[in-house]
């Protein structure tokens, strides 16, 4: 049932563009318009918001946090992200206008189900992104916007948190159309982008030699880090979280500009330094920091826009991605990050798809 592959993460990991595919299919009109017949809440709803809380756990929290920075640019809506573990210790403050919206891929997590409760208890109305449909997450909220990954087997969550992605930029975008804060055509425009992402991470998948040689480098690394500014800083987490559960190589995401204030002196002679360089508008800020660790010793690996040619003298090694609009790239940006992992562990003679420690479904508090 791997279907030909090795193991359930990397079977998982090459479903992504039909998981992408799936997780629109039937939201989409004609390109031009979103449609969640799924869910109820109204477009009159929608206008009434005044702040939406996120809360996840996991793999499923570094997707909200993309999903924060996505509907906060697109809607204008203030969003907060929680752990969902700690939301409900922190008293915070929700009024009628709030929405909560609870990210799990299983639907069981008992720390999100707790906190969603919580959430409904104190009067929110609640929302569930989740990809498991009947699960507790799915019956307990007041909609449900389904990802439609398929089961995910392997314990390292790939193909749950893209289409996680995905559902942000649909209901981003179908707020959007509601508050009127973009235009009819800026919307066809990041529509066409988003139906385009399957395609782009088929070819992607076709060439991954390169991410090969970078986790046979780091595989002998006992720590490294992963560094990025904006929508990058919270891939970073995504990605440092992956390789650590897999690989065992520890490793730390850091907010580019933030390693000065501390972290820098944790560099090292050949210190691997992954440098998320994707954002192109944050580009000069982020070569300045690779240069801060490259004076320290590290050993850069840049990820950065296909025909980005700034970084081939600042980094050690460049990988390249495929261009789309800033707030998608992440759902292609990911996958290089997803092999590394895969790879480093595979080096290391990890059991990829049950590493130890870990239960795919994480039933207590
Ligand atoms: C990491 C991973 C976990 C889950 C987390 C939440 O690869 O899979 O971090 O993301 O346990 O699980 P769900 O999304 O099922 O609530």
């Amino acid at each position: 049932e791997k279907n030909g592959f090795d193991t359930f993460m990397l079977k998982e990991i090459h479903e992504q563009p039909r998981a992408y595919q799936d997780t629109m299919r039937g939201r989409i009109n004609a390109g031009q318009e979103i449609v969640l017949p799924d869910i109820a809440l109204t477009s009159a709803e929608v206008r009434q918001l005044k702040h939406i809380h996120l809360i996840a756990c996991g793999t499923a929290y570094h997707a909200a946090l993309i999903g924060k920075t996505v509907i906060e640019r697109l809607t204008r809506i203030p969003v907060e992200v929680d752990l969902a573990s700690e939301y409900r210790y922190r008293m915070p403050v929700i009024g009628e206008n709030t929405l909560v919206i609870a990210v799990s891929q299983s639907g069981e997590t008992a720390d999100t189900l707790a906190a969603m409760r919580q959430a409904k208890y104190w009067g929110a109305r609640v929302m569930a992104i989740t990809n498991v449909i009947g699960s507790s997450v799915a019956r307990e909220a007041d909609d449900v916007l389904f990802t439609l990954a398929g089961p995910e087997i392997a314990v390292a969550s790939t193909k749950a948190y893209s289409s996680q992605l995905i559902a942000f930029y649909l209901l981003g975008l179908y707020m959007a159309q509601s508050l009127k804060t973009l235009d009819d055509t800026a919307i066809a425009g990041l529509i066409a982008m988003l139906e385009k992402l399957p395609l782009q991470l088929v070819s992607m998948l076709r060439n991954m030699n390169p991410i090969r040689q970078v986790a046979e480098r780091i595989a002998e690394n006992d720590h490294l880090f992963f560094i990025g500014r904006g929508l990058d800083c919270s891939l970073a987490m995504e990605a440092s979280l992956k390789l650590k559960e897999i690989s065992y190589i520890h490793s730390e995401a850091y907010a580019a500009g933030e390693l000065k204030h501390g972290s820098l002196a944790l560099i090292e002679e050949n210190t691997p330094v992954i440098a998320l360089a994707t954002q192109e508008e944050l580009l000069e800020k982020t070569a300045s920091n690779i240069k801060e660790v490259k004076a320290r010793g590290a050993y850069v690996i840049a990820l950065a826009l296909e025909g980005c040619t700034g970084l081939e003298k600042v980094a050690d090694q460049v990988i390249y991605v495929p261009r789309t609009h800033p707030l998608l790239t992440p759902a292609l940006a990911v996958v290089p990050l997803q092999m590394l992992a895969y790879y480093a562990a595979s080096f290391r003679g990890n059991d990829v798809d049950k590493p130890r420690n870990l239960a795919k479904s994480v039933t207590v508090e």
